[in-house]
């Protein structure tokens, strides 16, 4: 019954989303986007708190940890809820099993992209000069276990480099970097990205997704620009910690999918190339079913390309 009681008065205070990442960066840029419309659904703030650090770890372990009422939230991902597991042997949380899922928020397709006078004309160039001048390279990142850590250290084993890699508090300060040429190229969300390149203020070299982006047509797929083995998306997720009172989960829920049926926010992720799930890829058994997916996908794939200590 006390279940009950607090589910018909919530939320009756703001609500803590957790970022574990930098402000400015694709998690937070997604999360901002659709927080605001279940901000109105719920008729309560949905508050962004960025906790950076580890690769996004710190933050979702903090929201694992904190009570479920339903007014700590966190934005996980691929590399949170995917990734992580075979890079942290000793990860204070299990993505399948700490977490109520709430719902997919967005896929973020892979883009490749470099410092606006990185001297190659097209990704073949591109790939020759990181070849040659590999022990040069610095390749920005958002710590391990990111998205842009696990999807950067499969690029480089695809190709054979090894960079150095630069680790920042999130994509959006890496993206900063790589725009006055402090850094030379990452693999990021389309969705933090793609203004920058349509504004010319870096270059993109392919998108490793099977079809070119409404939001990059003249960006081309890395299968037609000749590397083929490198295609990879990642994607954004509202999760809980465990343990949410059935209406709370079911409020929650709700909220995700009406932000999700809503036309401006759906303008708003796809203007910067989000793909946003249907209504079959939404809701949490969809999303515990990729999670469970993702980290046996994942584990493999980072020992191949000798991220984990074997
Ligand atoms: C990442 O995993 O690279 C993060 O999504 C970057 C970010 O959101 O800042």
């Amino acid at each position: 019954m006390a279940g009950a009681g607090l589910a018909q008065g919530y939320p009756a205070r703001p609500v803590t989303m957790i970022v574990p990442f930098a402000a400015g960066g694709p998690t937070d840029v997604i999360a901002r986007i659709v927080g605001d419309h279940m901000s109105r659904t719920m008729g309560q703030q949905v508050v962004i708190e960025n906790v950076a650090g580890a690769g996004g770890t710190t933050g979702i372990i903090r929201g694992a940890q904190a009570a479920p009422d339903g007014y700590t939230l966190m934005m996980g991902h691929m590399g949170t809820h995917g990734a992580a597991p075979a890079l942290y042997p000793n990860l204070k949380y299990d993505p399948a099993k700490s977490f109520d899922p709430i719902g997919l928020a967005a896929g973020t397709p892979i883009v490749i992209v470099a410092r606006k006078d990185f001297p190659a004309a097209d990704l073949k160039g591109f790939l020759d000069h990181l070849k040659k001048n590999s022990e040069k390279m610095n390749q920005a990142q958002a710590g391990v276990g990111s998205v842009s850590h696990s999807t950067g250290v499969l690029f480089d084993s695809v190709v054979g480099i090894k960079p150095t890699l630069v680790a920042y508090r999130g994509t959006g300060p890496a993206l900063n970097d790589l725009m006055s040429g402090q850094v030379d190229f990452m693999t990021d969300q389309i969705v933090n990205v793609a203004p920058q390149i349509t504004g010319g203020n870096i270059k993109a070299y392919a998108i490793a997704t099977p079809e070119r982006s409404p939001a990059l047509p003249d960006v081309p797929t890395t299968k037609e620009a000749g590397l083929p083995a490198y295609e990879v998306s990642a994607w954004n997720a509202v999760f809980a910690p465990k343990g949410l009172p059935a209406d709370v989960n079911a409020k929650l829920v709700a909220a995700l999918r009406a932000a999700l049926a809503d036309e401006t926010t759906r303008k708003r992720l796809l203007d910067l190339g989000a793909v946003i799930p249907d209504a079959k890829g939404q809701g949490p058994q969809a999303l515990q079913t990729l999670v469970e997916t993702e980290v046996a996908r994942w584990t493999p794939v980072l020992k191949a390309a000798g991220a984990v200590a074997n």
